[in-house]
């Protein structure tokens, strides 16, 4: 499968940085053999969309949207309006948004459902605490956040959906989880996947993406291991020298 660099920008960047970023991105990709998704702030979307008009290599991604189609919802922005403005992807349940702003599980579904009906891929993120790997419970944090998100989707829906595995206490903390440990993870929530209404060519067609402090130092190695399609890069993707080199590190 074609591995998938995503960079989330999160609250980043002026209007001038996010264009010469971008330019220079453009700039520095040859034919990649990966696919490369930025997630900006929404208001850069527009102009990024019109900058990268004859990218095929770049995607665009919304950090978040509304679970509904509209409404009388000051301040938020829906999936429809984000497919409408040439958004491919949107990335959902992101830990800061879990641990921030409170979006509960039963919200981020929502939100997955309405996004997949607009037309969105989603980017659906997991990980667990420190606390919940120090008392040996990652595993069922991960797969009740999985189930929780995901698991009223049709085989076909899942066609859709990435999922990014992000260790909430790896997430812009400079500690990356061992290849092993990301590994281990990656296998386990493919395993999620092998069972009815899915099947072992569902679970295998998953991109399953890591996130968490990857940079140029640690990408090649986290993508040599057999079960990582990707990584979801934070930091790192604010700087074209940096998201570059991982995007070559994909291969
Ligand atoms: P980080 O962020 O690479 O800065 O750790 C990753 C993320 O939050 O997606």
């Amino acid at each position: 499968m074609k591995k998938i660099i995503a960079g989330n920008w999160k609250m980043n960047l002026l209007p001038d940085e996010s264009l010469l970023l971008v330019n220079n991105l453009i700039k520095g990709i040859s034919s990649e053999s990966c696919r490369i998704v930025i997630a900006p702030p929404f208001l850069y979307l527009p102009q990024l969309k019109e900058l990268l008009k004859d990218q095929s290599q770049i995607s665009l991604a919304a950090q978040n949207c509304h679970h509904k189609k509209s409404g009388a919802y000051t301040g938020e922005v829906s999936p429809q309006m984000l497919r409408a403005t040439g958004v491919e992807y949107v990335i959902l349940g992101h830990s800061e948004r879990r641990s921030l702003f409170s979006e509960t599980d039963q919200w981020i579904a929502e939100k997955v459902k309405m996004a997949l009906q607009a037309g969105l891929e989603v980017i659906f993120c997991c990980g667990e605490t420190l606390k919940d790997r120090e008392t040996n419970r990652h595993f069922s944090t991960v797969k009740s956040q999985i189930e929780w998100g995901l698991s009223s989707l049709s085989a076909i829906q899942m066609q859709r959906v990435c999922i990014a595995y992000e260790p909430v206490w790896a997430i812009g903390t400079g500690k990356t989880a061992s290849p092993e440990q990301a590994n281990e993870m990656h296998e386990f929530i493919r395993s999620l996947f092998v069972l009815e209404p899915y099947s072992v060519k569902v679970a295998e067609q998953i991109p399953i993406l890591y996130g968490g402090s990857v940079k140029p130092a640690n990408a090649t190695e986290l993508l040599a291991q057999p079960e990582i399609d990707g990584a979801l890069v934070g930091g790192a993707s604010l700087n074209a020298k940096d998201f570059l080199q991982i995007v070559r590190a994909a291969g």
